[in-house]
């Protein structure tokens, strides 16, 4: 999204050590957005990311009308418009790299009263849309989509929504939070079941917007025309971002980090249980509400960990982390497997192929599966050659290598790394000061 080309330079540095904090979470600051321009009112969010993914969401809101006032950084006043204030904007609305952003913005849009067009960079021009532009079809949207459901979509004014009752085919929480964000317009009761349960923070945030909906295991219902009404809603630091973390503490001899103030939701949470099933050594401080969520201080030291089969159940709750986890299984004792993962195929990258491949030119074994994938950890003595890694520009690819390279024997350089700044602003900083060798151009 930048256009400037930005490579790193990571390589072996000290035992990881601090007190810090991480970003605030991506999809509570993508949904507080949305929610709070909409909503009746004036909303405040503390911890919003300011990263570009959300600043993207951020800028299309003002293009369709609303007033977002950011009076210091990770803080933003949101003037809300109410359900049917948003107004048409002549030019595309660009959502970036943010697949979040266009799917759920997706759902926003098929119920208004004007035409849209949501486009993306290079990456998201390549990502799957026909998942969302199928179950709002149903509900009488109309959109249409490049062969193959790709992007740009051009939503068409005026459809009249009507609820569904929609099975989702894929465990997604974006395509969960698209057909209910539609539902919002929709007359009568749109209910979502998924294959397996995903991050909830739609739901939960609906509810604090005070939007009635009902939610039991794996099914979520909220009737059409009620109102949003203005609240308040502080933002727990990215478990995602924080995850990098982990796994760069748990793999570096001598490291302890404390991580503060980061969401533990459950839903989020699926590599905790990982890392700990490898042997980690993280443990949860002052575990406290923060706003509406969980959220705790991570204190990680370093362990030995060894490899696992990870349950294919846990895959949505971590679905975010396989590039970090995939790091700390190249340096465990012994093989982990990951199945039920096919997901990974249709992200920023394909995240299989991207980690397969850096990890192999840093001297691990790894067996590509449809789904997943079998990687030979070299153990606690094991050491990573040096090399040049492409992180396809997804910025968990950059981050994982660059967590990586502290187990390597020389510089590892890695290319394409601008879009970090699209969840991690401040990753190179950070690093640097709890101790990883990383330098920027
Ligand atoms: C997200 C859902 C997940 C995740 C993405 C953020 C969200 O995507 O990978 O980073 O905010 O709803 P899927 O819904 O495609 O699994």
């Amino acid at each position: 999204m930048t256009g400037r080309r930005v490579d790193w330079v990571a390589t072996r540095g000290e035992p990881l050590h601090g007190d810090v904090r991480v970003p605030g979470d991506k999809s509570i600051s993508h949904r507080a957005l949305m929610f709070a321009s909409i909503a009746q009112g004036t909303s405040g969010i503390r911890g919003f990311l300011e990263g570009q993914d959300t600043l993207a969401t951020a800028a299309i809101l003002h293009q369709l009308g609303v007033r977002i006032d950011a009076p210091s950084a990770g803080e933003r006043i949101v003037h809300g418009v109410g359900l049917r204030g948003l107004r048409g904007s002549g030019a595309p609305l660009d959502c970036g790299n943010a697949g979040t952003g266009m799917r759920l913005l997706c759902g926003l849009l098929a119920g208004q009263d004007f035409d849209s067009e949501l486009i993306g960079d290079a990456s998201l021009s390549r990502r799957p849309m026909g998942r969302v532009v199928e179950p709002l079809t149903r509900m009488g949207a109309r959109i249409e989509a490049r062969p193959g459901g790709l992007p740009p979509l051009r939503i068409r004014a005026g459809a009249s929504l009507r609820s569904i009752d929609y099975d989702m085919p894929v465990a997604s929480a974006q395509v969960k939070s698209a057909v209910l964000l539609a539902g919002l317009y929709a007359r009568g009761t749109t209910c979502v079941r998924e294959p397996r349960p995903t991050r909830d923070c739609t739901e939960s945030m609906l509810a604090a917007f005070g939007w009635p909906i009902r939610c039991t295991a794996g099914v979520a219902r909220l009737e059409g025309g009620h109102r949003l009404r203005a609240t308040d809603v502080v933002v727990p630091g990215d478990f995602s971002s924080a995850a990098f973390l982990l796994v760069a503490a748990s793999i570096v001899p001598g490291s302890d980090l404390l991580i503060r103030d980061v969401g533990i939701n459950p839903r989020r949470t699926g590599m905790l249980a990982a890392l700990r099933a490898m042997g980690a050594d993280i443990v949860e401080e002052n575990p406290r509400r923060l706003g509406g969520e969980m959220a705790a201080d991570l204190r990680v030291r370093s362990a030995n960990p060894h490899g696992i089969d990870v349950p294919t159940e846990v895959v949505p709750d971590m679905i975010d982390e396989f590039p970090a986890l995939f790091v700390a299984a190249a340096l465990a004792d012994g093989v982990t497997t990951v199945r039920g993962a096919a997901e990974l195929r249709v992200k920023e990258s394909d995240r299989i192929a991207g980690m397969a491949t850096g990890l192999r030119a840093l001297g691990v074994r790894v067996e590509e599966l449809p789904d997943g994938a079998i990687i030979h950890g070299l153990g606690a003595s094991g050491r990573l050659r040096s090399a040049t890694l492409d992180s396809l520009g997804d910025h968990r690819l950059a981050m994982a290598f660059a967590v990586a390279a502290q187990r390597a024997e020389g510089d590892v350089r890695i290319t394409d790394c601008a879009n970090v700044a699209t969840s991690f602003p401040g990753f190179l900083e950070l690093a640097e000061a709890v101790g990883m060798g990383l330098q920027g151009p």
